[in-house]
């Protein structure tokens, strides 16, 4: 899972992946979503990545945005077929079934910010900034930020945000609750992995569980979301994992997790 433009590492059930064009701040051309693309979907079909970790390479960003140079060339109908592609690899990253944190490094604008927030979590730099700048461009978000971002930040914040195109540093974006943590530059992936990590040494099919069931809040009624809940948490109860979990609290010893 090695690419020019994305570098990929599994450690101890944790993959890390890099976005990799740091001299255009990581803009997302269509090579890097191919990769984007393709990564995760081995991702997922490695039974030994249990947490994914995404973050940008340099210093500076995370993501600056989709990649103006080829959206210039986007005509009223490839610009709907561009749009739908970002889509399909966002959502594939948010319905992954592994959770996924984005490491926000530095800008997360545009597509950047669409990124990050397709992921899971968001644990951000001090020094981060994010914003959706595409009205100075005289288009709108196209890979999912009108619905992710109302979704995160509730309604009002989000239209002034889209439409002002104006950035919010990482404390104003902890505080709308765009983004689950903060630190301070130089501890940002240490931390993101050492949380991450956490998660890998949990029952994986009860964190695809609590996934699906969360996931599913956004979409449906309460109603129905229950239900949901309900059916899904059954189906954790038919798990190993969930007769080691609850063995090993009544033994009094940590569990060990087999993801059976
Ligand atoms: N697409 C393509 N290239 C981009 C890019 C993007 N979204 N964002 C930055 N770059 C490129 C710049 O063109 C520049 O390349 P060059 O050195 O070959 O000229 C390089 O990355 C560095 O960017 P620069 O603008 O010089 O850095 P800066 O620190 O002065 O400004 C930003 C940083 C993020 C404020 C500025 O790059 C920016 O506004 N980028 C576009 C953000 C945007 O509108 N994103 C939404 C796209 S839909």
């Amino acid at each position: 899972m090695q690419n020019d433009v994305l570098l990929t590492e599994i450690t101890n059930g944790v993959a890390m992946v890099t976005l990799h064009r740091p001299d255009k701040l990581n803009a997302l051309n269509g090579e890097l979503l191919e990769a984007l693309e393709s990564t995760f979907l081995a991702i997922q079909r490695d039974d030994s990545v249990r947490a994914v970790v995404i973050t940008g390479s340099g210093p500076k960003a995370f993501a600056a945005g989709a990649d103006i140079g080829e959206l210039s060339k986007q005509s009223a109908h490839s610009g709907r077929i561009f749009a739908e592609r970002g889509q399909r690899v966002f959502s594939l990253i948010e319905r992954l079934g592994i959770p996924v944190i984005a490491a926000v490094n530095g800008f997360a604008l545009g597509g950047g910010c669409e990124l990050a927030m397709a992921c899971h979590m968001r644990f951000a730099a001090d020094s981060a900034r994010f914003g959706q700048p595409e009205i100075n461009l005289g288009i709108i978000p196209g890979y999912g930020g009108t619905q992710r971002l109302p979704r995160l930040v509730g309604m009002s914040k989000a239209i002034e945000l889209i439409l002002s195109g104006e950035m919010v540093d990482a404390a104003e974006a902890l505080r709308l609750g765009l983004v689950n943590r903060v630190y301070p530059h130089a501890e940002l992936l240490e931390k993101t992995i050492e949380f991450a990590k956490g998660l890998a040494a949990k029952a994986p099919l009860a964190l695809r569980a609590c996934l699906e069931a969360t996931q599913i809040a956004g979409d449906t009624s309460v109603l129905e979301g229950l239900h949901a809940e309900a059916s899904v948490f059954g189906r954790t109860c038919g798990t190993q994992d969930f007769a080691e979990g609850t063995t090993a609290f009544l033994e009094k010893r940590p569990a060990a997790f087999s993801g059976c």
